[in-house]
């Protein structure tokens, strides 16, 4: 029996993923939360024939518990998006209240579950409920992802554009480091595999648009929102892995954790100087496994880290602060 817990299902990203979990097979129970919709959405997806049991949960009666009780995985989509001209990190005052009061629950109700945030900004918010989890003594960080996932997506998609000559994007596969959200985001084409012959110009284009990915998307939808159809579509191939991983297929993954709290990743940290990174991630069948150091970096490579390390501790320190720690 395998139930998720999506969180903002009825939002522009969690519906289009919920039907994702849907379709999939995978789920036994699939449960939607929102303040609005989620049990319409949830009466639309059950004329679907697979066998996954859709609930639809609103904030009263204790929706949120209902949701939450026996959840093997939780995501959470919950929260607004970005209109043009706004930054992730101006989402941070609203969003934050959302995820902490959100995992405040998540530790009471299903305090063993896996949880992946896609909430914005990753960086910061899931320091947020990190905190939250803790102060309700269910924090382990191997079992706590922010969904870098779409960054990782770009960074094939992007490169295979850049090549031309119809390449198939999922055949080039870019480790990304870092965080989410502009200069953080470092996708490591230096050792990409296969490995890319591009000249240096085009190269630093391919990079810029892989960290200021969000933006198109944003300027594109004049005002309708940000990323929904490819965070849903990346939000679930993450999904999938953790699943694979614990019916006991492991598999390796980009994801924004706690690196002391996880195996290999206390030396990252200390020699970074931040506690939570994107790295590779093994995940096994109860989360993340280790994690892999970001081996060598190309000189390039290595002045672009200095400056998402420099954009990530303010992101790590916003939430922080946020949760008076
Ligand atoms: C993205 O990367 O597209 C998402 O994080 C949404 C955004 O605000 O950019």
């Amino acid at each position: 029996m395998t139930k998720i817990a999506l969180l903002g299902a009825a939002g522009q990203i969690g519906t289009p993923l919920s039907l994702l979990c849907k379709s999939s097979d995978l789920f036994n129970e699939i449960a939607l939360y929102d303040v609005v919709h989620a049990p319409g959405i949830a009466t639309d997806l059950n004329h679907i024939d697979t066998r996954a049991k859709v609930s639809g949960h609103l904030a009263e009666d204790g929706g949120l518990q209902k949701a939450l009780k026996g959840a093997d995985f939780v995501v959470v989509t919950a929260g607004i998006a970005r209109k043009p001209g706004m930054t992730r990190d101006d989402l941070f005052k609203t969003n934050a209240s959302i995820i902490r009061d959100l995992f405040t629950e998540v530790a009471k109700t299903c305090p063993q579950a896996i949880c992946c945030i896609v909430t914005n900004p990753v960086n910061s918010t899931v320091p947020v409920a990190a905190e939250a989890l803790r102060q309700g003594d269910a924090y382990d960080a191997t079992r706590l992802f922010g969904v870098t996932t779409l960054d990782v997506v770009r960074a094939s998609t992007f490169i295979a554009h850049a090549l031309g000559g119809g390449a198939d994007p999922k055949s080039f596969k870019v480790p990304v480091i870092g965080g989410h959200s502009g200069a953080t985001i470092l996708p490591l084409y230096s050792q990409a595999v296969p490995e890319i012959s591009i000249d240096s110009e085009k190269l630093a284009q391919v990079i810029h648009r892989v960290q200021f990915g969000g933006d198109e998307i944003v300027e594109s939808k004049k005002g309708a929102g940000s990323a929904t159809t490819c965070m849903a579509y990346a939000g679930f191939r993450f999904i999938k892995a953790l699943l694979q991983a614990k019916s006991g297929t492991p598999g390796v993954e980009e994801a924004y954790v706690y690196l002391p709290g996880i195996q290999g990743g206390k030396e990252i940290a200390a020699r970074l100087g931040v506690d939570y990174f994107a790295v590779k991630v093994e995940l096994g069948s109860n989360g993340a496994t280790k994690v892999f150091d970001i081996g060598s970096l190309s000189d390039s490579e290595e002045k672009l880290l200095e400056v998402a390390l420099k954009d990530l501790k303010a992101n790590i320190q916003a939430g922080h602060a946020f949760m008076g720690v």
